[in-house]
């Protein structure tokens, strides 16, 4: 929808903000953009109003420099994670015929970001989820690999040994805390997205760490976002498992990134 003026926003923005939302401004401004005309935004502000959450809603997320596709029922890209996608573009950049993985994909920001930043990359993104799947289909280019797997389980063989960099976001969350996070992503995210499984909510981590081995190339990296206290948990985990474990701590989120490799020292 064209730009609209100021008060068409202020008079969105305080319907939203009457009926709890944090960012009205920025709500408006998302809401304006993705109508294409007045009937539809006004749609739009009414199911806002009435509870739906804003992304599925209007079928997009910015995520760094991209616009993503998502819908109902699958997991949001959350803008922390653009940290582990830029050392996913670094570690990928640095290599001599860059492949990258993302497990756990979701609607596969972070293959998204390698695939638009790295020349000449080979990308694949795996979920177990079907309509993250299809999600993850329409954000990458023709060529990326969309697979349907468990962790590594249902990847193509011939993957193995040729990946230079796995970058996920595995569902972290320890059982006992997710009645600590925010309600709309409780109430429309499926719990198998967001909960990591053990005491710990380190399952999937752990999944990945005593997995991605074979899949990688000598010195290839594999970088897991993950709580502040679960990094130190992890690395322990990682180097007992053979890997050299760098954390890179907490900086303006709760969350941080633990980068290994096999067999190489980390730079
Ligand atoms: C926290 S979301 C992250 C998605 C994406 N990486 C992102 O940052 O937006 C975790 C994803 O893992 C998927 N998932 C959960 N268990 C899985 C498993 N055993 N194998 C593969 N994918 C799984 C969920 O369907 C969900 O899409």
């Amino acid at each position: 929808m064209p730009s609209r003026p100021d008060p068409v926003i202020h008079v969105i923005a305080s319907r939203l903000r009457a009926a709890g939302s944090v960012f009205a401004e920025d709500e408006a401004a998302v809401l304006i953009e993705s109508a294409a005309d007045d009937a539809e935004l006004e749609q739009l502000v009414r199911r806002r109003v009435a509870g739906e959450p804003l992304e599925p809603l209007v079928g997009w997320v910015r995520f760094g420099a991209l616009r993503l596709a998502v819908g109902p029922g699958v997991f949001v890209p959350r803008q922390r994670s653009l940290r582990l996608a830029r050392l996913a573009v670094r570690r990928a950049r640095a290599a001599a015929v860059p492949v990258m993985l993302e497990p756990y994909c979701g609607v596969a920001p972070l293959a998204a970001t390698v695939a638009a930043s790295v020349d000449r990359v080979e990308v694949h993104a795996a979920d177990r989820d079907p309509a993250a799947i299809a999600l993850a289909r329409r954000n990458l280019p023709a060529g990326a690999g969309v697979h349907h797997a468990d962790a590594f389980d249902g990847l193509p063989r011939a993957l193995r040994g040729r990946i230079t960099v796995i970058a996920a976001v595995p569902p972290y969350v320890p059982g006992t805390e997710v009645g600590l996070m925010p309600r709309e992503a409780r109430d429309h995210e499926p719990t198998g997205a967001l909960v990591g499984g053990g005491a710990d909510g380190l399952d999937h981590a752990r999944r990945l760490i005593l997995g991605a081995g074979p899949w990688l190339v000598p010195g290839g990296s594999l970088l897991l976002e993950l709580g502040a206290r679960q990094l130190p948990v992890a690395a322990t985990r990682a180097r007992a498992a053979g890997w050299r474990a760098r954390v890179h701590p907490p900086n303006q989120s709760s969350t941080g990134v633990l980068e290994l490799v096999a067999g190489n020292t980390v730079a």
